[in-house]
């Protein structure tokens, strides 16, 4: 599932880059190019930055 329609950014890659170390919403936008657009994709994110975080 896309989670960031301008960037082409699927839920998997963002899991994966978050699995990397990419510990914050800073790093996720510097490591993909998450949320550098239209910005509507950010919550998603960092929905999914939290439940990922929360599992570590
Ligand atoms: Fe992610 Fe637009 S959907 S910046």
């Amino acid at each position: 599932m896309y989670v960031c329609l301008c960037k082409g950014i699927t839920e998997r890659q963002l899991k994966a880059a978050i699995a990397e170390g990419n510990a914050d919403f800073m790093d996720l936008k510097r490591e993909l190019g998450a949320g550098s657009q239209c910005g509507k994709c950010i919550p998603v994110a960092l929905a999914i930055l939290a439940e990922e975080t929360a599992k570590n």
